[in-house]
């Protein structure tokens, strides 16, 4: 029997059809929050700390306290797993600064909002993708200066994407004013170059440190694979071996096919299977298991 969906708002649990916000909340009106997306595979939290890590980074950069602390967080994160039976899935926790009377400016004593909801994921669908690969677009990068904190402020990545849809891609691969890509609208973006180089952008204010970019420097490493942290053009991109993304949301996932031109062979390539492998096996051992395998 399906298990009802829950959904997390200000300390209680309710059904997910009458989870309610303030019509006033600063999320809403101003897009002054944050968020966070965790997967669950086969029962197992990936990549906690990495993703507590950076919602804690992305609200001290924007001077918003932490809802809660981290310890009685964690035991809220492991409830909506429960209580959602959430084998394989996607949480998604936003802090919004709070609720106030709408003003630009923001009062200083306001409590934050926490939202947590879960959804599940078709593992056999997450597959199918990762073994066909995907179609990308490129397009301009719109978004504003501090992409690196993961804010809730995603109007050009949501046109982006959905530019992408409309052409029958997946994802919108973006691209700043002087023809280097920072990184998916919703990914991280990886090239391997003709001579074998994995190459993802650096970090900086361009793009979100993504979790999984992170624990796939340190997968890769581990296996002495080496990988250069640089800026890379469009042009590259296109004549590369192979492209992949990668997303909390996804794993590692190659693009088969960019502006309409095939890459590599059209098939996902090797060196983005092997991530994907090396991926899965260092964050599946440092993983919490909340509910048994189904194998
Ligand atoms: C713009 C952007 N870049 C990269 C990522 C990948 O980050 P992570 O691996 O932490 O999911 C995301 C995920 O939502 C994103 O929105």
């Amino acid at each position: 029997m399906p298990s009802a969906r829950w959904a997390y708002v200000n300390g209680q649990y309710v059904p997910h059809a009458l989870a309610r916000i303030h019509v006033e909340d600063r999320g809403l009106q101003f897009a002054d929050s944050v968020y966070e997306v965790c997967a669950i595979v086969d029962g197992l939290m990936m990549d906690e700390e990495e993703h507590l890590d950076r919602l804690e980074r992305s609200l001290r950069e924007l001077a918003i306290p932490m809802p809660m602390g981290r310890a009685p967080l964690k035991l809220v994160l492991r409830e909506m797993v429960r209580r959602n039976a959430l084998r394989h899935g996607l949480i998604y926790l936003q802090v919004t600064r709070g609720t106030a009377r709408r003003d630009h400016a923001a009062p200083s004593d306001l409590r934050p909002s926490l939202i947590l909801t879960a959804r599940p994921v078709d593992p056999v669908l997450l597959e199918r993708r990762r073994q066909l690969g995907v179609k990308a677009i490129s397009h301009p990068d719109e978004r504003w200066a501090r992409c690196d904190i993961k804010s809730t402020a995603l109007l050009p990545n949501t046109l982006a994407k959905t530019a992408a849809r409309r052409q029958g891609a997946f994802e919108a691969i973006l691209v700043d004013g002087d023809g280097y890509v920072t990184e998916g609208a919703s990914t991280n973006v990886w090239i391997v170059t003709k001579d074998g180089e994995i190459v993802t952008r650096n970090l900086s204010h361009n793009i979100l440190p993504g979790v999984t970019r992170r624990v796939i420097l340190e997968a890769a490493a581990e296996a002495q694979m080496r990988i250069s942290e640089r800026k890379f053009t469009l042009e590259e991109a296109k004549s590369a071996r192979e492209i992949f993304l990668t997303a909390a949301t996804l794993g590692a996932t190659s693009v088969v096919e960019l502006d309409g031109r095939p890459i590599g062979n059209q098939r996902p390539g090797q060196i983005s299977q092997r991530i994907q492998t090396l991926y899965a096996d260092l964050a599946g051992r440092r993983a919490v298991r909340l509910l048994p395998s189904s194998n």
